[in-house]
């Protein structure tokens, strides 16, 4: 077990991303389209001994076909009329329409300059964007609705990967036949969705599939008319990117190796990045008064942390004197639920799926993500990361159904089943932030019920706020990004049913409305601040296999808040 122990984030350094995949942006030039010279006779070219196909040029070629098979002007000049006629030949056999998400792969014909050629299909866009809202259910669909958002892109990038496998070279003509509105934004969202397709979770697979997995390079060049600004947006995508895998990464290991203190170990190591790092372990915790935080980590051998992270790419305020306004200084805060490992405690969970709860700290998992992303791309913004690390495990020291615990904002809280843990961990987390930092917002994440599981599925992550407009920003941002969010309910019948005969309030409120009235406890330290609850426990985990996400963690939460900090917060 030791010598699994150590690993670091996945930090890149300038311009330098994943070795083994690289992706970049070139002009795309119809010239290329000249009859290939044979192998033998090509000036300067390379053949591979064994196999005779040239090295140094992209193997396949990846073009793309609207409804019925139109290519647009670039793409013909590229493919040339012999190289249509042909395309459209293997096309009527093999039935295909260019409907989206479908391909067809074929022999490249002598006139293109490739091995083979992936047509794919970017047929008309379904992106669901009305399905999420009343209005759009009862009124027809506007026609620029139907307009690919930024979210089709990057399936569009994932669907290419999955296309192209391990170890391709390959020229993508990025030519659609409707046109992006903006070409460098879509071309960079295309990238994103290609390295998030790309990952894969396997350091603890001592043996690969085959051979050649091991040293598959991919090359991918994206050839387009504006290459300069599809690479300028690019960097900034890819460091979002960057951060989303950071935060599947965490999800995916192991509680074994991901305990609190490792978790803060990688946390640290944003430092690289220029975010401050602070770690609070348990004395520090204990002074602060966190109760109920350092109540969870009770009956484990693994101490307790919280890390608050900082990321300061706001210009600094304008000194004007003490009379200037303070809210430009006011950062915004995110707050994730780090539960390592989730046992339920005293009250334990049944063995039947527990392996799952090692993803219980997705929540902060994609804090840190979204901080390396903001970070990374050096977001024009002040965003605080804090994040509770705890381990659920029962023990001779676990705190019990009945013990009453005090948080730091002085509240009391009945302990009924220790398996509702998480909101303790938040509610010291959310004073804390407030207490410190005065900020304008809070979001906070965290894997907090089954029942939003019962309620939502995998589709939607559950949110709940006090806020219309944060509200209302928070579900626009999970349009754009495919990342989509459903509004709960709050009020004060809800919050009834966490009264306690002995404390302030009990930890669980029954039966029913089981992710409300975890929300509702999570309200009574908020103190009015504009606040939103993302209930992340059926997205963030165990998630269905997508175009741009084949890892059991998602990573959710990271475009969205990134999307959310880049439409509205950023100077
Ligand atoms: N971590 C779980 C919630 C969860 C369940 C996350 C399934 C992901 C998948 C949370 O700590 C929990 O145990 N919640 C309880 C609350 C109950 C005891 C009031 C639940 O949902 O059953
Ligand atoms: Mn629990
Ligand atoms: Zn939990």
């Amino acid at each position: 077990m030791d010598q699994i122990v150590a690993r670091a984030l996945k930090i890149p350094a300038e311009d330098d991303m994943t070795d083994s995949f690289k992706i970049d942006f070139a002009p795309l030039a119809p010239a290329k389209a000249e009859k290939r010279a044979a192998p033998e006779k090509a000036a300067g070219s390379k053949v591979d001994s064994k196999t005779g196909s040239r090295t140094d040029v992209p193997h396949t070629l990846v073009i793309f076909a609207g409804e019925g098979n139109a290519f647009s002007a670039a793409t013909l000049q590229f493919i040339g009329p012999a190289g249509e006629a042909l395309i459209k030949r293997a096309a009527a056999v093999a039935k295909f329409k260019g409907k989206k998400a479908t391909s067809l792969e074929i022999l490249a014909p002598a006139e293109i300059d490739a091995d083979r050629v992936i047509v794919v299909g970017a047929g008309p866009i379904d992106d669901g964007r009305q399905e999420n809202g009343r209005k759009e259910a009862v009124e027809p669909v506007p026609a620029d609705k139907t307009a690919p958002g930024a979210s089709d892109y990057a399936n569009l990038g994932g669907f290419v990967c999955g296309k192209l496998g391990r170890g391709a070279h390959a020229l993508v003509a990025f030519d659609l036949a409707r046109a992006p509105d903006d070409l460098a934004a879509a071309a960079a969202e295309f990238a994103l969705g290609m390295e998030l397709r790309n990952y894969a979770f396997d350091p603890y697979k001592t043996k690969k599939k085959d051979d050649s997995e091991e040293n598959s390079r991919s090359e991918i060049i994206i050839g387009l008319s504006d290459p300069a600004g599809a690479k300028r947006e690019a960097k900034a995508r890819l460091a979002v990117a960057e951060g989303v895998l950071t935060a599947r990464s965490l999800v995916n290991e192991p509680a074994n190796v991901l305990y609190p203190e490792e978790f803060a170990r990688r946390a640290k190591e944003l430092t690289k990045l220029g975010v401050e790092v602070e770690i609070l372990d348990h004395p520090a915790m204990q002074a602060l008064g966190m109760g109920a935080l350092l109540g969870v980590g009770l009956g484990s051998v693994r101490e307790s942390r919280a890390v608050v992270m900082r990321w300061r790419g706001a210009r600094p305020a304008k000194d004007s004197g003490k009379g200037a306004s303070k809210s430009k200084s006011q950062p915004i805060a995110f707050v994730g639920k780090g539960v390592c490992f989730d046992t339920g405690g005293i009250s334990i969970k049944p063995a039947a799926g527990m392996e799952d709860m090692k993803g219980d700290m997705a929540g902060a998992a994609c804090v840190v993500g979204l901080m390396q992303a903001l970070a990374g791309r050096k977001a024009k913004v002040d965003a605080i990361g804090i994040i509770g690390l705890v381990e659920n495990m029962p023990g001779p020291q676990a705190q019990r159904p009945g013990d009453i615990v005090k948080s730091m904002s002085g509240q009391t809280i009945e302990i009924i089943n220790t398996d509702a843990e998480g909101r303790l961990v938040l509610c010291d987390l959310l004073w804390y932030v407030q207490d410190k930092f005065k900020p304008k917002f809070i979001i906070d994440l965290a894997t907090l019920t089954g029942a939003i599981l019962v309620a939502l599925g995998q589709e939607h992550a559950g949110l709940f706020s006090n806020n219309e407009p944060l509200s209302e920003n928070l579900l626009a941002a999970g349009l754009e990004t495919g990342e989509k969010l459903w509004r709960m309910p709050l009020g004060p019948a809800y919050d009834k049913l966490i009264d306690s005969k002995f404390a302030d309030m009990k930890n669980t409120g029954g039966r029913h409305a089981g992710s409300i009235t975890a929300a509702q406890f999570l309200q009574r330290f908020v103190n009015g601040v504009p606040w939103a609850h993302l209930d992340i426990a059926g997205t963030a985990m165990n998630s269905p296999s997508s175009e741009i996400n084949h890892s059991w963690g998602s990573g959710f939460g990271v475009r969205l808040l990134d999307r959310l900090v880049a439409d509205h917060y950023e100077e």
